[in-house]
């Protein structure tokens, strides 16, 4: 586990934890810490990381940052084998409605959480991206976050700032250099969860995709090395959504699409998940355009509560593969019970948390006969 701090004074990059509260953390592990500066004004903190472990799994540590001893975290390492609950929540920003997601997310239990793209909405203004660790600190620090980017990410500024994802990789980094599948950015990798039961693909919607680039060869390659005997699930996450019936950021995802959609089909990807979208959507099994059995199930989920508001305009006649859309806030719950199985949820804010807007389940495409001659 990666555990990612910030302090204003200089301080070593030392976790220490145990699997006891209080005054007992038998192991401790130092780490790297590293700054930026923003458009010359902006200095950020300390931001130390340290990666601990090994950790045994559905276990509960209590650890401490060098940023204040007095202070004690804890987490919940992730369950070994299936069943293994994952939140997805995108395009979250810091507002009331955040803040609204983020409690309905606290009421009940979960594994990991997935982001796709679009934190802080920081849009340049550097002292918003520690506004927002300070407000998901409480469930950041306490289960894995996975974060892949979003175009708020980017904050490039021509001349000045000419190095995209400055904050972003600073802040928010992620695995892409360790596991079986190794990439070369910090905007794309991939992981698995449950002793391999679920591989998740973090796609990066703002980094070169097409075929030749290293994104798509990474790819490609990450896709070959999934041992489906092995995997019952492999979902993907992008940010700006590849099927979309909402007015807002129509056919921004088409290029993305267009370059790696019979990756994911071939490799029988069973669900994407995207954000950019201010609203839920869920279409059908897709493949091209067209309802196809061995296509993903392809879900927008950016109705985190950004700043920019909901996105309430939708095309008409709502096309044949989107089976529910709505211009609400809320997350989703992606529970996969077995390895044919899982439950998606999607919770909207406007109801109480055990009050589910729209469900189905979602069968493992590898256990589908048709889809694997
Ligand atoms: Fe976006």
């Amino acid at each position: 586990m990666r555990v990612t701090w910030i302090t204003e004074d200089d301080a070593p990059p030392i976790v220490e934890y145990g699997t006891i509260s209080g005054q007992q953390y038998p192991f401790s592990e130092t780490g790297t810490t590293t700054s930026y500066s923003y458009l010359a004004l902006y200095h950020s903190g300390n931001i130390h990381d340290a990666v601990i472990g090994p950790l045994r799994p559905s276990t509960t540590y209590y650890y401490r940052c060098s940023a204040d001893r007095s202070r004690e975290f804890s987490f919940r390492t992730p369950p070994p084998s299936l069943p293994f609950e994952f939140v997805i929540a995108g395009d979250l920003g810091q507002t009331g409605w955040t803040k609204t997601t983020l409690q309905h997310i606290a009421a009940a239990d979960y594994d990991m959480l997935l982001l796709p793209g679009d934190l802080s909405y920081a849009d340049f203004f550097q002292p918003r991206w520690d506004s927002y660790g300070r407000l998901v600190e409480p469930l950041a620090s306490a289960r894995p976050w996975m974060v892949t980017q979003g175009n708020h990410e980017i904050e490039k500024v021509p001349l000045l700032e000419p190095r995209a994802f400055k904050a972003y990789n600073a802040r928010w980094r992620m695995p892409f250099d360790a596991g079986a599948s190794p990439s070369r950015s910090n905007l794309y990798y991939s992981f698995d969860v449950a002793d391999g039961a679920v591989h998740v693909v973090m796609l990066g919607s703002y980094a070169d995709y097409e075929p030749g680039t290293a994104q798509h060869e990474w790819l490609q390659g990450d896709l070959a090395g999934i041992d489906r005997r092995k995997t019952s699930f492999v979902v993907a996450l992008v940010h700006a959504p590849w099927y979309n019936s909402n007015k807002a950021h129509q056919g921004e995802g088409d290029g993305m699409r267009d370059a790696m959609e019979a990756l994911l089909y071939g490799a029988r990807v069973d669900a994407v998940f995207a954000g950019h979208v201010h609203a839920y959507e869920r279409f059908t099994r897709v493949y091209k355009n067209r309802e196809d059995l061995c296509g993903p199930v392809y879900v927008t989920i950016g109705d985190g509560g950004n700043r920019e508001g909901l996105a309430e305009k939708y095309v008409d006649p709502q096309p044949k593969t989107s089976v529910f859309r709505e211009a609400s806030f809320g997350h989703g719950r992606l529970q996969v019970v077995n390895a044919t199985h899982a439950l998606w949820t999607w919770h909207r804010n406007d109801d109480d948390e055990p009050v589910v807007a729209d469900q189905v389940w979602i069968t493992s495409l590898v256990s589908n006969p048709a889809c694997n001659k």
